[in-house]
């Protein structure tokens, strides 16, 4: 099946804008949708609008070390990754993802890592990533596996 492009426009938003949707996507069965770390300053939310200004697709950066790659200078976790699945398969996810990713290399990060759910890890694959770690359960929430995306640094070291 072909799914038809939707235009997104990807803006930074404050993280409450981010909550609808981590709610109806990632904690359908309940749970927090208020994250530590969503309100410091480092931290960086993007949403995905539609053409009537809806958002439909959220995801969040932040500084973080990386679980599997202490070593890795500058590196940032993606976390909160949604899009509504009326618009799925049709683009707004990759052009949150990029945004995202542009993002973290204008603020000096070198890799990006994150928990996927092992259903997105194809999505965060076709983005770059790796996955870096066998299959892992977060209670609740279902089967996940580690993925790092290096980046190219914007600015000699
Ligand atoms: C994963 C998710 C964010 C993808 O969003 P999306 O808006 O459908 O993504 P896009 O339409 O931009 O897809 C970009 C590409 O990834 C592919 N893709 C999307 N979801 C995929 C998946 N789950 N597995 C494999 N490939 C996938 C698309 O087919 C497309 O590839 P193409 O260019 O070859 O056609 C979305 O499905 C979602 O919110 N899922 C539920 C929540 C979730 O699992 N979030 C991730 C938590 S770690």
């Amino acid at each position: 099946m072909t799914s038809q492009a939707t235009p997104v426009t990807v803006e930074e938003v404050a993280a409450d804008v981010t909550h609808n949707l981590r709610r109806a996507v990632l904690r359908p069965g309940g749970g927090d949708v208020v994250w530590p770390g969503d309100d410091d300053p480092a931290t960086f939310h993007l949403a995905a609008r539609d053409a009537a200004g809806r958002v439909v697709g959220v995801v969040r950066f932040s500084p973080a070390p990386c679980p599997w790659r202490p070593e890795a200078r500058a590196a940032w976790q993606l976390r909160g990754m949604a899009t509504d699945p009326a618009v799925r398969g049709s683009g707004a996810g990759r052009a949150l993802l990029a945004a995202g990713l542009a993002g973290v290399a204008a603020r000096g990060g070198e890799l990006v890592w994150c928990h996927a759910r092992t259903t997105a890890a194809g999505f965060y694959e076709q983005a770059g990533f790796t996955v870096v770690t066998g299959e892992y359960d977060k209670p609740g929430i279902g089967p996940h596996v580690g993925m790092v995306e290096d980046l190219v640094p914007l600015t000699p070291r």
